[in-house]
């Protein structure tokens, strides 16, 4: 199987970009709770002194945006060099990168946090305690993560993106429970679970957790 995964994730949001770029646009001004979520991320990292915020999967850059517009040092990372070109045309006074979760190009101990919104959700659950041992090298001791996912117990397969293009792209919707036992095994403590639109068919959930130090 190898890293199939990765190639089809990065060429269906290449094809996508532009789609996925205008449904998004306008939807932090309308989610007060991923709004309230980013402001208590926020508040924690420079409470614990600042410093740079990677945004991984960061797809066009708003959430960046956002982080940046509340004071923090924040920076974009995304697979797709589509996202990326799209981020860095809409916030040019930022810095985006293409690069990957699973390996990540930052140094040891060298981010005060890290979000992930919605991009976790493409990683297979035998490559995630990868990932987030990736987050644990990068970030300081007392960094700040923040996950957000769909909740439930299976993978979405998308055929088709926002512009009616063919994409191969799997989502794995996943339970709290399972999300923060993977941060507790990597080292991670939970400091805060928030279920969103619990009555929906599928909700939304974040995770604050932090490194240990
Ligand atoms: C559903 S979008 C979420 C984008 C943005 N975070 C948001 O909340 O709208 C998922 C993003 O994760 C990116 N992604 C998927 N796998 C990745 C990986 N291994 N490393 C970095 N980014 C990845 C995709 O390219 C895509 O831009």
């Amino acid at each position: 199987m190898g890293d199939t995964w990765l190639s089809e994730t990065r060429t269906s949001y290449d094809i996508d970009a532009a789609g996925y770029a205008d449904k998004v646009s306008g939807l932090l001004a309308g989610s007060p709770y991923l709004r309230a979520s980013l402001a208590v991320f926020a508040e924690l990292v420079l409470d614990a002194g600042g410093g740079p915020v990677a945004d991984v999967g960061c797809g066009p850059g708003y959430v960046t945006d956002h982080l940046h517009d509340v004071g923090v040092d924040a920076f974009g990372i995304d697979l797709s060099p589509e996202m990326i070109s799209i981020a860095r045309r809409d916030y040019p006074h930022l810095r985006f990168e293409v690069g990957t979760m699973t390996d990540l190009d930052l140094e040891d101990s060298s981010v005060a946090g890290i979000v992930a919104f919605w991009s976790v959700i493409h990683v297979p659950d035998e490559a995630v305690p990868g990932v987030l041992e990736e987050f644990r090298r990068v970030l300081r001791p007392q960094g700040l993560v923040l996950v957000g996912f769909h909740v439930g117990d299976e993978a979405q397969h998308t055929s088709r993106g926002y512009t009616g293009r063919q994409i191969n792209v799997e989502s794995h919707h996943r339970r709290p429970g399972t999300v923060a036992g993977w941060l507790r095994d990597a080292g991670f403590s939970i400091e805060a679970e928030l279920v969103l639109r619990p009555d929906e068919a599928v909700p939304g959930a974040v995770i604050f957790a932090r490194t240990a130090g």
